[in-house]
């Protein structure tokens, strides 16, 4: 069976992105070929081919085999806006099970898809559903990224709260390091390790040019 993971986080601009592909390539060193999907982006830019979102494209090009962008990013959006307001700006609706079919595509193609969500858990993707229900509609394990920050025990230990509360599977959390003068680093990611009930999978060190491989090589997938 195909392993699907979703990566969610403590808030936007944590490292869902980073991690999401660092994660990718460190389950393809275990073998396994890999796809990544970014269902929902906001942000996009138009280019010829249509409207491109840089973590797609990221995903994209870490994946295991060659996959049609609109599979792996099937709602794009212009503005960077939380995405059911995007949507509702551009005249569309989000709909889980277009999601849903092409994740499907993904899935059969690959041992593990990994799914980057937009923002948080509980993002709205429209009147009634929000990313969470999509973790759950596609039956996903859940990878919480914590950015290291002042604010992050405690949203992190929300987040954990609230996917328990869902009834989702919380594989594990990565620290992932986003400002090097952060006072306290060590004590900080304890302090979560300490309440949180899941399985600390990688602290991701700052790094000044993003690498994917030295990213991969600190994160343990086989949880
Ligand atoms: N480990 C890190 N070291 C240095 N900068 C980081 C690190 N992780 C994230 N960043 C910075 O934060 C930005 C947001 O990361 P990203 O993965 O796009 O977050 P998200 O997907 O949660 O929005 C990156 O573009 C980079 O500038
Ligand atoms: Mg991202």
């Amino acid at each position: 069976m195909t392993r699907g993971i979703f990566v969610t986080g403590t808030d936007t601009g944590v490292g869902k992105t980073w991690v999401s592909a660092g994660l990718m390539v460190a389950l393809q060193r275990q073998g396994m070929r890999v796809l990544g999907m970014k269902p929902v982006a906001a942000g996009c830019e138009q280019t010829p081919d249509g409207l491109r979102n840089e973590d797609a494209l990221l995903l994209q090009q870490h994946g295991s085999l060659p996959m049609d962008y609109t599979v792996i990013n099937p709602y794009a959006f212009g503005p960077a806006v939380a995405p059911h307001l995007a949507a509702a700006q551009t005249g569309m609706h989000i709909e889980l099970e277009r999601i849903a079919r092409h994740y499907q595509t993904l899935a059969a193609a690959a041992d593990a898809v990994v799914v980057e969500g937009a923002g948080g858990w509980l993002v709205p993707l429209n009147e009634r559903e929000s990313m969470a229900d999509l973790a759950i509609r596609l039956d996903l394990e859940v990878i919480l990224v914590v950015g290291l920050r002042l604010g992050c025990i405690n949203h992190a230990l929300l987040t954990a709260e609230a996917i328990r509360a869902r009834g989702c599977k919380l594989t594990g959390w990565v620290a992932n390091t986003l400002d090097l003068r952060m006072s306290k680093l060590p004590q900080n990611i304890l302090s979560i390790q300490q309440r949180i009930d899941a399985p600390l999978l990688g602290v991701i060190p700052y790094q000044e040019g993003l690498c994917v491989e030295a990213i991969a090589a600190q994160i343990n997938p086989c949880l």
